[in-house]
């Protein structure tokens, strides 16, 4: 730096002694960049080599984890997201919202958890799963039940944890929302649920503009029309799965208004058939007062001839099958044989065994306040009565009927027992907020165990 009296302040820089004028303007950053580099000691060839290897180390623990967390069988997600959303979110119905909130942006991400047998390109031949319903060849024999989505948030991020099936739903014609809250209920010693939603929905609108979207992206994506898309693939949009929508009415239509409630289920038909593979007509829910009327008689066999007929009108090749969901608690005799001749009557296709249940049995161990929660149980309470139920069912109904089996199933054996009754495919809801995101994976792994030690054990014999 030149003595202060010989630098002389010029309009563009400062002149110093040195003779030229030196820019007044800050240098570049990429000028700045250089001179600090040529200021720097050259790295030794050591310190090169370190931090290669750091951060080599670095970027393969990151892919690492990343590879272990997208893993839904991933131990992260039972022992610590599962434990962890329940102490972050004391309402059960807080929990739902927000895991169902974290698995739609983290698919947006491309970081969801997925099961990694379920994805492979091999998907269509899940070793010892493969099976069908109707004549429809599905992955697996494992669904996700209604009520888990709603509104169809997390279609995607639900399929890749490797069900065959996701029903969405149940949906309204218009938009409601349900009971007051507190309205869902954990029992953790017995790993079962209260829930008396009553049917909160986004409305039909809504949830087919959500479908509709997912169509019109492959649409783009591939090149083809919205139509060639709805009559060439599945609704689910994966080969070999099938996407569920189930339907209901709004609270303010009456169950002895008929009409009303035909038109109701109608509606659902009309605005939600195109993206559905199957619909689902539910009359079971125990949260909407009178809906479970609806079983019977002749009441249901009007009811569910309406919709097939609304079904076959639908513009797609390939019309949407057609279910309904009963109760497990009209399970005597008299009520079987009603929904039996219903089912024979109408038309329609299959049935599933079952949904929540007002009773309480008496082995339940979670505090009494808990347990006397208005609302439907779910959980493996369910089980032995519904595995009863679907073998009723499936000797009054002739084999072209479908019987999807959903209560209590949380492992491998159950769901191998209720397919051994006679039912096509097994429905999973409250095992996967206990289990987490990896149970239908694990479900399907069980029964692959037993499966191919029951061929080997076999062929041992031979
Ligand atoms: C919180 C919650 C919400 C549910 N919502 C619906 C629904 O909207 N429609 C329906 O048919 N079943 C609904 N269910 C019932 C489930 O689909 C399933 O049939 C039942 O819980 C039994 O299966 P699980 O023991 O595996 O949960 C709901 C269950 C729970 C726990």
């Amino acid at each position: 730096m030149p003595p202060s009296h010989l630098r002389l302040l010029h309009p563009r820089g400062v002149l110093t002694t040195n003779g030229p004028i030196s820019a007044f303007r800050r240098p570049s950053p990429v000028i700045a960049l250089r001179r600090a580099y040529a200021t720097q000691k050259p790295a030794s060839p050591l310190s090169t080599t370190a931090t290669v290897v750091k951060s080599t180390v670095a970027v393969s623990a990151l892919f690492l984890f990343g590879y272990y967390f997208t893993d839904s069988r991933a131990a992260i997600h039972r022992y610590v997201a599962v434990p962890g959303i329940r102490v972050i979110t004391p309402d059960a119905e807080d929990a739902h919202a927000f895991g169902l909130k974290i698995l739609r942006v983290l698919w947006d991400f491309g970081l969801h958890p997925r099961d990694r047998l379920g994805l492979r390109e091999e998907d269509d031949k899940e070793p010892f799963l493969e099976t069908y319903v109707w004549d429809k060849r599905i992955v697996n024999p494992i669904y996700i039940s209604a009520g888990l989505d709603k509104n169809a948030e997390a279609v995607d991020a639900l399929f890749a944890l490797g069900p065959s099936i996701v029903e969405v739903g149940c949906v309204t014609p218009f938009p409601q929302t349900g009971n007051p809250r507190p309205r869902v209920f954990r029992l953790v010693p017995d790993k079962a649920l209260i829930n008396r939603y009553g049917f909160n929905s986004l409305g039909s609108d809504y949830v087919a503009r959500k479908l509709r979207e997912r169509v019109v992206r492959y649409a783009n994506d591939h090149n083809m029309t919205e139509q060639q898309v709805l009559d060439t693939l599945p609704a689910s949009l994966y080969d070999g799965k099938l996407l569920a929508v189930q339907i209901g009415k709004n609270k303010s239509v009456s169950e002895d208004d008929i009409e009303g409630v035909k038109a109701a289920y109608i509606s659902g038909v009309k605005s939600l058939g195109l993206y559905a593979d199957v619909l689902v007509v539910n009359v079971s829910s125990p949260n909407t007062p009178g809906l479970r009327k609806l079983q019977s008689g002749d009441r249901l066999s009007d009811l569910l001839t309406a919709v097939v007929a609304e079904a076959k009108r639908l513009p797609k090749k390939d019309k949407p099958r057609v279910v309904v969901k009963i109760s497990p608690d009209e399970s005597s005799k008299e009520q079987v044989e009603d929904i039996t001749s219903a089912i024979k009557k109408s038309g329609i296709d299959g049935v599933i065994v079952a949904n929540t249940t007002l009773r309480r049995p008496d082995t339940l161990v979670s505090p009494p306040h808990l347990v006397h929660e208005a609302g439907g149980l779910s959980g493996p309470e369910l089980f032995d009565p519904m595995r009863l139920l679907v073998r009723e069912y499936r000797r009054r109904l002739p084999r072209d009927k479908e019987i999807w089996a959903s209560g209590g199933v949380s492992t491998g054996q159950n769901a191998l027992d209720v397919l051994t009754e006679g039912a096509g495919v097994v429905g999973v809801y409250t095992a996967i907020v206990y289990g987490g995101v990896g149970t239908i994976g694990r479900i399907k792994e069980e029964i692959r165990g037993i499966v191919r030690k029951t061929v080997e054990a076999r062929n041992s014999r031979k």
